[in-house]
């Protein structure tokens, strides 16, 4: 598929208004994306695996103009009151997804947005709020051209959320999600996400993530500026090929449920991602102490328990921890009795892999 084709061509039916809710999720990559080019090109395939209860609740009224004009005109509300200062970002979001939703400058909007986990937690909602807001776009469509397919619907919804944030392609479906093409990953593509096509050993159905909360403030880089930090980055063809064959490795992984293998690429392509921040011009270290008391914490359970518990980390100070279902009872002690206190008013969420985003208000 090409740009081209998430062009719409014509509309079946008129609409002059109505609302639409979606609940879209998080996603927490496991190979990660880092650099890329315009417009939202990753400079390597990535893989993630799509959250349940971090996730972003988004309304999204429309109400065709009369008389019409040619912007996209919204107002935006974020916890039930009006926010200003979110709207540049929905305002570019719009701008770039114009040329494939030309309906929009049809409508007044109004968009209600919430998240499910704290606004001041170091969670990035960019992902779960831009394929919420992408979802919402493509129900519009869809009341224009009922005869959208599914497959066709959740494409062109990662496709937008891309252009929205990178890594929002990955939060439509459930499950691990692969963006960015990779030779050996059929119909993988860098306009939009993809379910992973491969064998999933069960063990990999129902992973737990525990989100440790390090530090709640505000990101130090934003995830723009870092992406444009792999430009010219002495080792940026190394980190991207590494990208392409931790892929590979991670098949066989996945099909027979090799959780040593597994945590090994998991935390290695961490370390890699904070090792390029470390190394880029301007340098940056986004871990902080705790991050590191957490991460040698993990390494001494796993050592003396044998249980497969690994962590990964956004970029950031917070720390993903990874573990099979089948071991949460001694893991989640773990966490509790040793790593909570290291987190900022031991704050800390509890997520899993989820089935992905869900309309709810049909
Ligand atoms: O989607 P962005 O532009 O916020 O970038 C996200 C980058 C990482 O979270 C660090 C890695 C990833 O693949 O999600």
């Amino acid at each position: 598929m090409t740009e081209q084709d998430f062009i719409p061509q014509s509309y079946q039916r008129k609409v002059i208004g109505g609302s639409v809710t979606w609940q879209a999720p998080s996603n927490i990559a496991l190979v990660k994306y880092w650099g890329k080019k315009e417009p939202q090109i990753p400079a390597n395939p990535s893989i993630s695996f799509t959250l349940d209860s971090c996730k972003t609740t988004t309304t999204l009224e429309f109400k065709r103009k009369e008389p019409a004009d040619k912007n996209i005109t919204f107002e935006l509300y974020f916890e039930g009151k009006k926010k200003e200062d979110f709207k540049p970002k929905i305002k570019s979001f719009f701008k770039r997804i114009e040329a494939y939703c030309p309906f929009l400058t049809d409508y007044q909007l109004v968009i209600k947005t919430e998240n499910s986990f704290p606004h001041s937690s170091g969670i990035a909602s960019s992902a779960s709020g831009m394929s919420a807001l992408a979802l919402c776009v493509m129900s519009l469509e869809k009341e224009l051209n009922p005869e959208l397919s599914e497959e066709y619907f959740n494409k062109k919804a990662s496709f937008l959320a891309r252009l929205g944030s990178g890594s929002a392609c990955r939060s439509i479906e459930g499950g691990l999600i692969v963006w960015g093409k990779h030779k050996n990953i059929e119909n993988s593509s860098d306009l939009f996400g993809i379910k992973y096509p491969h064998k999933i050993h069960e063990v990999f159905h129902n992973y737990r993530d525990t989100i440790l909360l390090v530090d709640k403030g505000t990101k130090q880089v934003s995830s723009s500026l870092g992406h444009n930090l792999m430009e010219g980055h002495a080792f940026a063809e190394a980190r991207f090929e590494q990208a392409h064959r931790n892929l590979d490795k991670l098949r066989d992984i996945f099909e027979t449920g090799n959780l040593k293998g597994f945590m090994e690429i998991v935390e290695s392509e961490a370390l890699t991602l904070h090792a390029m921040m470390m190394s880029s011009n301007p340098y940056f270290i986004l871990m902080k102490p705790n991050t590191l008391e957490i991460i040698n914490k993990i390494w001494d359970f796993r050592e003396n328990s044998g249980l497969p518990v690994c962590f990964t980390l956004d970029a950031g100070a917070n720390v993903h921890v990874l573990y099979p279902e089948k071991d949460v009872e001694k893991i989640f002690e773990f966490i509790k009795n040793e790593l909570v206190a290291y987190c900022e008013n031991e704050q800390y969420l509890c997520d899993r892999i989820g089935d992905g985003a869900k309309r709810i208000d049909n």
